[in-house]
């Protein structure tokens, strides 16, 4: 468990599984940006406890609002996350790009932590300026 000032990170349990199925497949939850994934319960399983590094973002009271995972690219880390709508705007986003970076520089031979977002997803953006992060370029045609 990673411990912030209002949130928590803990890590994901095989108990997650369904809320982030259900999460996942939610164009509100996934956001204007993402597509919904279309995935089996058993490769999110895989994906969630196998192959990334996967939180569930938890307020104070243990109540479950989002997820943020991350996975390896070489000696680069990149990162991806949602809030449950109604949570949104609350701080609660740049707090867990905080507390995820400062694990990842802590526990893993990495040099980078990178995100790429919609260059119109104003939202991540902020969050991951406010946390520390700060834009490089854009990919055209991505
Ligand atoms: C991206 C996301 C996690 C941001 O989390 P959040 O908790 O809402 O963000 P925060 O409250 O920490 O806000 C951080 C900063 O961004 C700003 N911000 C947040 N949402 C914003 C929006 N929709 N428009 C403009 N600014 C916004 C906040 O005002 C804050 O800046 P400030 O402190 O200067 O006021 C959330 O919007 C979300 O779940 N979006 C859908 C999924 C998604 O797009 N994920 C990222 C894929 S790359």
């Amino acid at each position: 468990m990673l411990e912030g000032e209002k949130i928590n990170l803990k890590n994901a349990s095989k108990d997650d599984v369904s809320l982030v199925m259900q999460w996942w497949t939610d164009p509100q939850y996934m956001g204007e940006y993402q597509d919904i994934m279309s995935l089996s319960k058993e490769e999110l399983e895989k994906v969630m406890l196998e192959n990334t590094i996967f939180f569930i973002i938890e307020k104070k009271n243990g109540t479950k609002i989002g997820h943020i995972g991350s996975w390896m690219l070489g000696r680069t880390m990149e990162i991806g996350f949602a809030l449950v709508p109604n949570e949104r705007r609350k701080g609660y986003g740049a707090e867990a790009i905080r507390l995820i970076v400062d694990y990842l520089f802590l526990t893993k031979d990495i040099v980078r932590i990178q995100v790429s977002t919609d260059t119109e997803n104003v939202a991540s953006q902020k969050a991951l300026e406010k946390a520390g992060f700060s834009k490089e370029g854009t990919m055209r045609k991505a």
